[in-house]
């Protein structure tokens, strides 16, 4: 049985978010502009597959899109932690402008590892952009360089984010609260 929508308290309305996405678009198109390269955004999907449709329809420059899905796997402690891709890009990033896309660095290691494996493929660079940062939850190394929002500790769910692969398709972020 799905769970009920409503548990699910509003922390970024859907307005909000709709403004914010605008701005990091326009951010991102200042910074691309004089690009000589191709530009292509990596999304990794599933969470980050609404905030990147959105987010790519603000981007003012030529842009292609390419779809990863990375999952976790080996025992549950972090430290040990591995990425495995379950899906890979279909297309090469070598030389090109790589904007990986996220919907919510938590520890860090999944977009740490996943940077490391495209470093490997040769883009002319990579650059991080996540729709939301638990940065009090950091444990290894991980820059950022754009940031829809940052938010303290709690589980949230919306606008692509899942709990048990429920609640991707509200509008709005909310946290989920215990039931
Ligand atoms: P990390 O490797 O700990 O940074 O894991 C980040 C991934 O965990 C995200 O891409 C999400 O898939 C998932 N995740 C972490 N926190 C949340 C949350 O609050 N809501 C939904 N998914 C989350
Ligand atoms: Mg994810």
């Amino acid at each position: 049985m799905p769970p009920d929508n409503n548990i699910a308290q509003e922390i970024f309305s859907e307005t909000a978010i709709q403004t914010r996405v605008k701005a990091l678009g326009e951010t991102i198109s200042k910074d691309y502009k004089d690009a000589k390269e191709p530009l292509i955004m990596v999304i990794l999907m599933k969470g980050a597959a609404i905030f990147s449709s959105d987010l790519a329809r603000q981007i003012k420059l030529p842009l292609q899109m390419d779809y990863m899905i990375a999952s976790s796997y080996g025992d549950n402690t972090f430290s040990s932690k591995e990425v495995r891709i379950i899906k890979d890009l279909q297309d090469s990033i070598q030389g090109k402008h790589v904007l990986l896309v996220d919907d919510i660095i938590d520890t860090g290691h999944t977009l740490q590892k996943v940077a490391n494996i495209l470093k490997t493929r040769e883009p002319a660079s990579i650059r991080i952009c996540t729709l939301l940062n638990k940065k009090a939850r950091r444990e290894v190394a991980c820059p950022v360089d754009y940031t829809g929002f940052e938010i303290d500790d709690g589980f949230v769910v919306g606008y692509g984010l899942d709990h048990a692969q429920y609640y991707r398709n509200l509008p709005y972020i909310g946290l989920l609260e215990e039931s």
